[in-house]
């Protein structure tokens, strides 16, 4: 509705706020890797939100051209460009929310492990940078993995003394936004009312959605829960064998990222309803970090909603077993990583 509320035309604009008050812009956004192929879209989206009002857009090379492009939609936010590591520290200034889609996609054959050894730095330099600029702001980290990124970033945060694990975010929206998709179209349900929990990680059978979970309730035979998870585990090779060689999810990924923001930003401005899944610090199992919903709140995570893992199924029971192994392992190369640059 707040991406609507954008499209809007003025003249539909002044015959509502006769009736209700224009929502304010106050939020400073950052997207790091903007000129990238979800950096480009994912930046137009933010550009979309009534709660955005500085748009700034960080990318080493063609940045300049996107904000150009992008600043002249008549949304209500500023939209500045800064190119190369000496113009990042301003682009970090002041924000609240900082998005990393920043580093190298996958080829066909690959996976998102083998991207870590670039990845891995530029996400080091990158969180470095937001803890010496804005350490109070929401970090979302979409650059893969993921699963070790995000430790690689905690890790930063905390040789700085500003990690606050409540605003640091793996972002997951992409496997719920792919979960609903196929579950809606399998059962022939509502798209607008699916919701799956996938918890875990972002990588391979690391992703585990919860079917037994989906709301409104829905039931699965054996195969198709077989079919949907392993097609849900596998969308992002879907994609990237599709684009045959041209990279990986860059739209639907754009879209996800873009309401894991527009969920942020109304968790900051004082929604007291707002629920997602993430990658965060976790207790819910011995892994130090798990994907899972979290309630969101102005300070970050406000709770983590140990529910989902509850009464699981035999066959999530037995996932949520074999997966651990492999999320632990991709958590301590991230930690080890970040540890050796000190
Ligand atoms: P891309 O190559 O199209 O864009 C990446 C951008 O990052 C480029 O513009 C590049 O110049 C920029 N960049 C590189 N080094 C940088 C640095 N040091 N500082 C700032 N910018 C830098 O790639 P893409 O398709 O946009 O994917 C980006 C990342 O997102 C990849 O790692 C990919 O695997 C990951 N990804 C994650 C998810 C998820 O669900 N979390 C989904 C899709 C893709
Ligand atoms: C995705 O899930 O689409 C991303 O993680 C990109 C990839 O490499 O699959």
């Amino acid at each position: 509705s707040a991406l609507r509320a954008s499209f809007a035309t003025k003249a539909q604009k002044e015959s509502r706020n006769q009736h209700q008050l224009q929502p304010q812009a106050s939020y400073k956004v950052a997207v790091l890797g903007a000129a990238g192929g979800i950096g480009q879209p994912l930046a137009l989206l933010i550009k979309m939100s009534p709660l955005v009002s500085d748009l700034h857009l960080y990318d080493i090379a063609n940045v300049k051209g996107v904000a150009a492009d992008i600043s002249h939609c008549n949304t209500p936010s500023q939209v500045r460009d800064f190119t190369g590591a000496s113009e990042l520290g301003d682009c970090l200034k002041g924000v609240n929310v900082v998005v990393i889609p920043a580093g190298v996609p996958r080829k066909p054959g690959t996976t998102r492990d083998d991207l870590f050894n670039i990845n891995a730095g530029i996400v080091r330099d990158l969180v470095s940078a937001v803890a010496d600029n804005c350490p109070g702001a929401f970090i979302h980290i979409i650059s893969n993995p993921v699963n070790s990124t995000v430790p690689i970033a905690a890790e930063i945060l905390k040789q700085k003394g500003v990690y606050d694990p409540k605003k640091l975010f793996g972002v997951t929206t992409l496997d719920v936004v792919r979960a609903n998709t196929f579950v809606a179209q399998r059962k022939n349900l509502k798209l607008i009312d699916v919701d799956v929990p996938v918890v875990g990680g972002h990588a391979g059978i690391t992703i585990l959605p919860l079917l037994s979970k989906t709301r409104p309730s829905a039931s699965f035979t054996d195969e198709e829960i077989e079919e949907l998870t392993v097609r849900i585990q596998n969308a992002g090779t879907e994609v990237v064998e599709a684009k045959a060689g041209a990279g990986s999810a860059t739209l639907s990924m754009a879209y996800a990222a873009a309401r894991f923001v527009e969920s942020s930003l109304r968790a900051l401005d004082g929604d007291g309803d707002v629920y997602e899944c993430a990658y965060v610090q976790s207790d819910l199992t011995e892994l130090p970090f798990f994907a899972s919903r979290v309630k969101l709140g102005k300070k970050g995570v406000e709770a983590l909603i140990p529910s989902d893992l509850q009464g699981l199924t035999e066959y999530e029971q037995k996932a949520l077993e074999a997966l651990k192994p492999e999320l632990k392992s991709s958590i301590e190369r991230g930690v080890a990583f970040a540890q050796k640059q000190t």
